[in-house]
């Protein structure tokens, strides 16, 4: 049985211009242990597509379909029940470390709260296993920096703390949204190698958010592609990369910045994201697809199988996309 599975997955926000429909049929699953990214251009829906999954989103918003973890439908949960799910099975890591831990309060005690609260473990005990989790975190000094406040962090260790309290309760999931985007390139770097570590030490399965395709390919054995709230390619990370099946995948990976590539013009996709309370009827990529037929305008393609574990959401055939 999968850890997590996700079945059509839709959440729509009430505004006051109308409904924002930011997930539309979201459907994947994961295995213990397994690492999968989720990429896409800002506004596709990854950061919802996670929310949706932790019960987290915001107030206007109303999800349906299916998740279950470990075979638990989590949708229809009691804040209390999901409550015990988000405490021990399933960890989120934020973008901005700053907004999840609280600058007036010593990490020691922010974390060791954790622990007391949720494993009813005393202060001393608590305190120990913080210790332990920063060290495995690598904070150097870690049993003296523990009594410090978040400010007195740099941006990478504040990060670390993060990852280390998220890791406390030993989730089975863990959900990164943008973990590095606010940090230089060789602390991202330095994340990404804590991540995948973490990963075979802890075998926690990992979900990666992120938009920058750079970081993916090293850290994530899947990746699913998202656009206008759904899913338009996904599969084994390294096929994906070399040949995408999709003509907004292809063009993602042109907006890379390659080395190999004599002309340094980076290709942007041309065009205008969706605007989400008027998606079009058929494929939301179809009014920037070079590859666009009739048939696109009209009807949404489904998510099909194709090769080993790949799937794609196209009319345009394979052979089109380069
Ligand atoms: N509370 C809300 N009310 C209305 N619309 C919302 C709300 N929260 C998110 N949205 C919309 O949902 C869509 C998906 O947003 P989401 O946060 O998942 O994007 P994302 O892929 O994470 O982008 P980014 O890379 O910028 O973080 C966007 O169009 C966003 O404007
Ligand atoms: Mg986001």
């Amino acid at each position: 049985m999968a850890l997590l599975e996700v079945q059509n997955l839709c959440v729509s926000f009430d505004t006051a211009d109308g409904a924002v429909s930011a997930l539309n049929g979201v459907s994947f699953s994961l295995d213990a242990g397994e690492t999968v990214a989720i990429v896409g251009e800002s506004g596709s829906g990854k950061s919802q597509t996670a929310f949706a999954i932790m019960g987290l989103l915001a107030r206007n918003g109303r999800a349906s379909g299916e998740v279950r973890f470990d075979g638990t439908s989590l949708l229809g949960l009691s804040d209390a029940a999901l409550n015990t799910v988000r405490a021990n099975q399933i960890a989120m890591i934020f973008q901005d470390p700053m907004t999840s831990l609280n600058p007036y309060m010593r990490v020691s005690d922010q974390m060791a709260e954790v622990l007391q609260l949720h494993k009813g473990m005393s202060r001393r005990a608590a305190r120990a296993e913080c210790i332990r989790m920063l060290d495995a975190v690598r904070i150097p000094d870690a049993k003296n920096r523990i009594t410090m406040f978040p400010h007195e962090f740099s941006g990478g260790m504040r990060q670390r703390v993060m990852i280390a309290m998220a890791l406390l309760c030993q989730p089975r999931l863990l959900i990164a949204d943008e973990p590095t985007t606010a940090l230089d390139v060789t602390v991202q770097a330095q994340i990404m190698d804590l991540l995948s570590d973490i990963r075979r030490d802890f075998g926690t399965a990992l979900i990666l958010i992120t938009h920058d395709l750079g970081i993916v390919a090293g850290a994530c054995a899947r990746t699913l592609v998202m656009y206008g709230g759904q899913i338009m390619e996904s599969g084994p990370t390294g096929a994906l990369f070399d040949a995408p099946s999709h003509p907004y995948t292809a063009g993602l990976l042109d907006a890379v910045p390659r080395l190999d590539r004599d002309d340094d013009a980076l290709r942007s996709i041309a065009g205008e994201p969706p605007d989400m309370l008027r998606l079009p009827r058929g494929c939301p990529f179809s009014p920037r697809c070079a590859l666009a037929r009739d048939i696109c305008a009209d009807q949404r393609p489904a998510l099909d199988p194709f090769d080993t574990a790949r799937h794609r959401a196209c009319h345009a055939p394979r052979e089109e996309v380069s």
